[in-house]
Formats: C-alpha cells, structure tokens, sequence
C-alpha cells in the first residue's frame, strides 16, 4: 500500500452490547486490508458514543458546539471513503447510525460508501435501501451493497466467517469504492 492510498473507514453502526455487527465488521475490515489499496480505519459507533444530535445549528453551518461532534468531525474528515457495516431494525436502517451521520454535512460530501448489511432472510436490504437514500442526498457515491443472511451465515463464537462468493462480492465492492475514491477526489479539492 503506497502512502497516498485513501483512508477507507469501515463503521460499525450497531450499538448493542451483543451485536453480530461487530463480527461482521471485522470480516470486511480484514478483506478490506487484504486488498491493499487502502489505509483502513475500523470505527465504531459505540466507542464513538455520540449522544441523539444535540447541536443547535445545522450542520451544513459547521459551527459545533460540542467536542464530541468535533471529535466525529475528524474522524470523518480523514476518511476518503466508507463501509457502513448496518444491521436492520424495522425495516429501516438503525438509529446509532443515522444519528451519526446527521451530525455532519460536509465532511461526508463527494466521498464513496458501501454498505454491509445483515439480518434475516431480507438480509438487510430495506435498511441498505434507506441508507442509501440519506447518503446519495449527501452527494456521496454508491460503490455497492453486500448483503448478508445471518440465518445461512450465522455469527458463531463471535466470528463471522462469509464465504467465497461473499468475499469475491467484498473485492468488487472494494475495487469500484477506490475507482470512485480517485474519481471524486477533485471535486474536495
Ligand atoms: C430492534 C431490532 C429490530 C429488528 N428488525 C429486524 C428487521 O426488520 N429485519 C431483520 O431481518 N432483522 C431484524 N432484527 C434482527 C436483526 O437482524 C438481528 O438481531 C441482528 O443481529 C441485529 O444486528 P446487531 O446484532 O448487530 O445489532 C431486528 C433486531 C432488533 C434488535
């Protein structure tokens, strides 16, 4: 990996004390520094501990008030691309993340995600469809969507484990998430 290679964050968006996100997380953050052609940053949204958004200016003003939004802000900032790894809770994406991301503006604008999404036999797709909403309004750029049933590939002893054709879809995925990461690159310039 050359010094220059993009900072890919890959997000743990599940909060809960036993979440099989942070198992699947740790699958695609090991694919993910496998492939090479990133510098990458495992974050996880609940060591980021933000409370519900308690700035009084919108983001879009960037005028933060609290450190723990200035704190989010650089963590943000210094990342050139993203996974969010997202549970669906009710048919949507789930709180911790969403909050996450309506905290700032600026700093996720012209920058590519995934989305790792997990569940049941929907593996998650409803909760990556209305994330993908919130980001694209972001004028973020969509660089795939894995999809994962917990109920075919279960979380066991704490380990996520996928299989070829998941990690074969994690290489495209990373492939097109560094094309988009150079493509956009002038326009934060
Ligand atoms: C609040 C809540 C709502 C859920 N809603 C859905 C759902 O709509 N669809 C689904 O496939 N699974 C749903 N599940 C099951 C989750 O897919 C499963 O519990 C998964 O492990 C949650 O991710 P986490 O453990 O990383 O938090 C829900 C779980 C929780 C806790």
């Amino acid at each position: 990996m050359s010094d220059s290679a993009p900072t890919l964050a890959v997000i743990i968006g599940s909060t809960r004390p036993t979440r099989a996100g942070e198992a699947v997380a740790r699958w695609f953050d090991a694919r993910a520094r496998g492939h090479g052609g990133f510098a990458v940053e495992l974050v996880d949204l609940a060591e980021v501990n933000l409370p519900l958004l308690d700035e009084p200016h919108q983001a879009v003003k960037r005028m933060y008030e609290h450190e723990h939004t200035r704190r989010w802000s650089e963590t943000v900032s210094r990342a050139d691309a993203f996974a969010f790894v997202t549970p669906e809770y009710n048919h949507g994406v789930n709180g911790a993340t969403k909050n996450a991301i309506d905290y700032l503006y600026h700093e996720w604008r012209h920058k590519p995600f995934a989305i790792v999404s997990y569940g049941g036999a929907s593996r998650g797709l409803r909760a990556a469809q209305a994330l993908t909403l919130s980001l694209v309004s972001l004028n973020m750029a969509s660089a795939g969507v894995l999809s994962i049933s917990l109920a075919t590939h279960p979380v066991t002893d704490g380990l996520f484990a996928g299989d070829d054709a998941l990690a074969a879809s994690a290489a495209s995925t990373l492939d097109e998430m560094k094309r988009l990461s150079t493509a956009l690159r002038p326009l934060r310039d």
